[in-house]
C-alpha cells in the first residue's frame, strides 16, 4: 500500500488521488439566480443527497484555484438562497462539461452550452428541460471550511421525467443511465450492462459462522464468502449431516481418500458452482462440509 500525508502530496496531486479514489461522484447541474434574476448554471460533482427527513442534499463549490475567489454558484446562492439541483444522464455530459467553463459572472451557461430553462413552481432558478431530475431547492446554510463552501439544501419540490418511470410512477433503475464523475477527465454512465442487484440481509449468520477452512479458501472469492455469510441462519444440523451422504461429496470423499485439502478444494468448487445457479441453500449445506 502507498501511504501519503495530504500534506507531503500537495493540494493538487491529493486532489487527483481523491477525486480517482471516490469515485464515481453523482453530478448536481445547479442552476441558481443572483438578486437581478441573472441565472447561472454550473456542475458539482461533490454533490450527494445526505438526509432523509427532511430531505437534505449538499454540494461543494470550492474557491477558484487560480485567484482564491468565489464561484458565481456561491455568489448568487448568497444573494438568493435557492437552487435548483439538475440530475444528470450520460447524454448530457458534453453540455454539462461546457457549461464548466469558466465564463464571466452574468454569462448565462444555459445558453453557452445549449441547454432549455423552464419554470420552477417553488424557486426562482430555472429548470434545466433536457435533464431527467429537477430538485427544486432551498438553501438552509453555507458552510465554509477553507476553500470549500459546503451548501447544505432542502429539497422542496422533486421532479421526474415520465421516460425513467416504471408503470408505478417510480423510478426505474433500469431506464436511468445516470452518468458520474470519475478521476481525471473520466465519467461513468449506469446502464442496464452497469447495474447489479445486492439484496441487503436484515441480518446475515455472517462469515464468522463459517467453517474456517471456507473463510480461508483459495476458491471462493469475498462476494461469495459474503453470499453465504448473508444467509438469515445457519443450516439446521440434522441437514448438514443428511447432505454428507450426498452422493456428489460421498464421490469427493471417495476420491481424495481421507486427503482433507483436496476434499476441500473439490467441495469448494462446488460450493462456487451452487452459488453460480443461485442455490445458496445448498451451497451452504455443501460449504458446511469442508473440514
Ligand atoms: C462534472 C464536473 C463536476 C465538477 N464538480 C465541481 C465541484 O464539485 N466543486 C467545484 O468547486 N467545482 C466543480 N467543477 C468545476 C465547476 O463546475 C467550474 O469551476 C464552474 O466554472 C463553476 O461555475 P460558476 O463560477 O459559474 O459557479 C466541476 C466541473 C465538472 C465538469
Amino acid at each position: 500500500m502507498k501511504s501519503i500525508r495530504p500534506e507531503d502530496a500537495g493540494v493538487r496531486s491529493f486532489y487527483q488521488y481523491m477525486t480517482s479514489a471516490i469515485a464515481p461522484r453523482p453530478i448536481a447541474l445547479v442552476s441558481t439566480t443572483d438578486r437581478s434574476g441573472n441565472i447561472n448554471l454550473s456542475p458539482f460533482s461533490f454533490f450527494n443527497y445526505v438526509g432523509i427527513d427532511p430531505p437534505i442534499i449538499v454540494f461543494a463549490p470550492n474557491k477558484r484555484a487560480s485567484d482564491d475567489s468565489y464561484k458565481d454558484t456561491v455568489l448568487n446562492l448568497k444573494e438568493v438562497p435557492e437552487a435548483v439541483v439538475n440530475l444528470v444522464d450520460g447524454n448530457m455530459v458534453q453540455q454539462v462539461s461546457l457549461a464548466s467553463s469558466a465564463y464571466e459572472k452574468g454569462i448565462n451557461e444555459f445558453e453557452k452550452a445549449g441547454f432549455t430553462p423552464v419554470p420552477s413552481l417553488a424557486v426562482a432558478p430555472p429548470r434545466v428541460q433536457e435533464s431527467p431530475g429537477h430538485l427544486e431547492c432551498r438553501v438552509l446554510e453555507i458552510k465554509e471550511i477553507g476553500s470549500m463552501s459546503l451548501v447544505i439544501a432542502e429539497v422542496v419540490l422533486a421532479h421526474f421525467s415520465e421516460r425513467i418511470l416504471d408503470s408505478k410512477g417510480r423510478i426505474d433503475m433500469l431506464k436511468t443511465r445516470w452518468a458520474g464523475r470519475a478521476g481525471g477527465d473520466w465519467y461513468i454512465a449506469s446502464g442496464r450492462e452497469s447495474l447489479f442487484e445486492v439484496p441487503r440481509p436484515a441480518k446475515g449468520i455472517g462469515v464468522d459462522a463459517l467453517p474456517l477452512s471456507v473463510q480461508r479458501s483459495a476458491i471462493l472469492t469475498g462476494n461469495e464468502l459474503g453470499i453465504l455469510g448473508s444467509a438469515a441462519e445457519l443450516p439446521d444440523q440434522n441437514d448438514i449431516r443428511q447432505y454428507g451422504y450426498h452422493a456428489l461429496i460421498a464421490s469427493f470423499r471417495e476420491q481424495t481418500q481421507g486427503a482433507c485439502e483436496n476434499f476441500n478444494e473439490l467441495l469448494h468448487i462446488r460450493v462456487k458452482e451452487l452459488l453460480a445457479e443461485g442455490n445458496v441453500k445448498e451451497a451452504l449445506l455443501a460449504a458446511f462440509q469442508s473440514h
